[in-house]
């Protein structure tokens, strides 16, 4: 049974990224006082880096020493690429908070096998949650981006990672990038407490209404991996600001 999903609007892109820190703030807040931690896989593309710099300016003060990030995709680059996710992390929020070293887990995606750097990176997760065969890691905080196709994190449509059932991170070949990307796969996404969807600007307006309003009936599957994110005991938000949300019927 798909979870509930709550699509919140708001009127521009700087209200966007506001509202988005208070929601990591308040689901950060609540999860160190229920565990003690909080546990987040962050987003990578240009969407969140005004998140991440918003992080920084406004919660410095935030809990960071019980915080643990993770990476839900990452480009097959060293962490000082330029396409490197970590790169864009570490300059926007990790290089201007006091967050032990210890509770940044990168995607080692230095690594030139990319499947080694997945399977090691499942390890991390693996010894991190300390979970058994079989299970899968439970995040607080899943934050996700869209791509104009409808691929999020790493699984891109038609792309062999979409039908992963049991690995939770993988080496995903990427046709049209010719490349590996390294993503976390559906099992991981469906199981976290909550995922926050963020999209902005009038290029994603599209594909927003393919994706929170297309039908489907008759396939099984939807047609965009970004549908196909339905955490099976969770919060599913969609954040997103005015031009992104102009084509949903509302
Ligand atoms: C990545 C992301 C990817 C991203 C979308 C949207 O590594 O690129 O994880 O899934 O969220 O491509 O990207 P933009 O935010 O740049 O539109």
């Amino acid at each position: 049974m798909p979870s509930a999903r709550t699509i919140e609007v708001v009127a521009n892109a700087a209200d966007l990224f506001h509202t988005a820190a208070e929601e990591f703030v308040r689901v950060g807040r609540a999860a160190i006082g229920a565990q003690g931690r909080f546990t987040v896989a962050l987003s990578g593309g240009s969407t969140p880096k005004a998140l991440y710099s918003l992080l920084a300016a406004n919660y410095a003060s935030f809990a960071w020493n019980r915080t643990f990030l993770f990476f839900g995709d990452e480009r097959h680059v060293p962490p000082t690429d330029a396409e490197s996710n970590y790169r864009m992390v570490n300059e926007s929020l990790l290089t201007k908070i006091a967050i032990p070293a210890e509770n940044v887990f990168h995607v080692p995606a230095e690594n030139p096998d990319a499947a080694a750097a997945a399977s090691d990176y499942e390890t991390q997760l693996r010894q991190f949650f300390e979970l058994q065969p079989g299970e899968f890691p439970r995040f607080d905080l899943i934050l996700l981006g869209m791509g104009p196709d409808g691929h999020t994190a790493s699984l891109f449509p038609d792309s062999p990672a979409l039908d992963e059932q049991s690995r939770m991170v993988v080496a995903n070949w990427v046709a049209k990038f010719n490349t590996h990307r390294i993503t976390f796969t559906f099992p991981v996404l469906n199981r976290a407490a909550e995922v926050m969807f963020m999209a902005s600007g009038a290029d994603k307006a599209d594909m927003l209404r393919q994706v929170l309003e297309g039908k489907f009936e008759g396939k099984t599957t939807p047609p965009f991996p970004s549908q196909r994110v339905q955490p099976s005991d969770g919060k599913l938000l969609w954040m997103l600001d005015e031009a992104a949300a102009a084509k949903l019927s509302r």
